[in-house]
């Protein structure tokens, strides 16, 4: 069942929201070469728990899956070929010419919020670069979709549309969703699709739409080791972006927002 939010559900979302964009912002000030992915994780943490939220990933058990140890930390961050899900570690350092995905969410005033951004270490190789550009501009063309009336898919038909105009591949087996008291609501938001299919779009819908894109030919993110990290197949590095949105009658309203 997808559910419909009401005007005061979206504002206790938007609350949670901001302080994911607060994090992802701060991230940015911060982050560097020489550093760890637990610093980073650090700072997150910190700074949600004294905003009065709790990481909403933290100690996370995919449901039906006993098999999965509960998420050990409050972002994924996911360096290169990691698409997604890396686990932040005192031993990984972050190095000149990284792409590196964070991904926060953040539960407040029983809702979640949840974004991911990319962000580039220093110099970057240039096709790297139109990597994470034609990525995030994915994210954009997806939200844009957004809106009542619109399908389900119109949403990820302008995601893989995007990625492929440019050469990229679409990450397939890793999906947005719906979000709101729980984390992962129905439905699943796919980053590839036919357009005018998949459910009709009506205001109140909560998304978190999150575009992985990969400059090889990967079409799948694979654990590696076991763990909980998700690597491109090719080894080649990808990009991530996402943001929790209402839909809405004429543009989507974004809630992870400053
Ligand atoms: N943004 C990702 C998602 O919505 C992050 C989840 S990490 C997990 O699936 F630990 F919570 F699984
Ligand atoms: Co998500």
């Amino acid at each position: 069942m997808i559910t419909i939010k009401s005007q005061r559900e979206i504002e206790l979302m938007k609350a949670s929201g901001a302080i994911v964009a607060q994090v992802l912002d701060l991230i940015e000030q911060e982050i560097q070469e020489g550093m760890s992915t637990l610093q980073l994780d650090r700072i997150a943490e910190t700074y949600i728990r004294d905003h009065g939220g709790v990481p909403s990933f933290l100690n996370y058990s995919p449901k039906g899956d006993p098999d999965v140890p509960p998420y050990p930390a409050t972002l994924c961050v996911s360096i290169n070929e990691e698409v997604v899900h890396g686990v932040p570690s005192d031993g990984r350092i972050i190095r000149e010419g990284d792409i590196v995905s964070v991904d926060c969410g953040v539960f407040k005033g029983g809702y979640h919020g949840d974004a991911a951004r990319t962000y580039m270490i220093g110099e970057v190789d240039k096709k790297v670069r139109e990597l994470v550009r034609v990525t995030k501009k994915c994210l954009e063309k997806g939200i844009a979709q957004a809106i009542a009336g619109n399908r389900l898919h119109d949403i990820s038909a302008a995601v893989e549309e995007h990625a492929r105009s440019h050469g990229f591949s679409v990450i397939e087996n890793m999906v947005g969703h719906g979000i709101g008291a729980e984390l992962h609501e129905e439905p699943p938001v796919p980053n590839y699709g036919k357009r005018k299919t998949g459910v009709k779009l009506r205001e109140g819908m909560a998304l978190a739409i999150e575009p992985m894109i990969a400059m090889g030919r990967s079409r799948n993110a694979v654990a590696r080791n076991g763990a909980w990290v998700a690597v491109t197949e090719d080894g080649m590095p990808s990009a991530h972006f996402e943001h929790t949105i209402i839909v809405r009658k004429d543009r989507a309203e974004i809630m992870t927002v400053p």
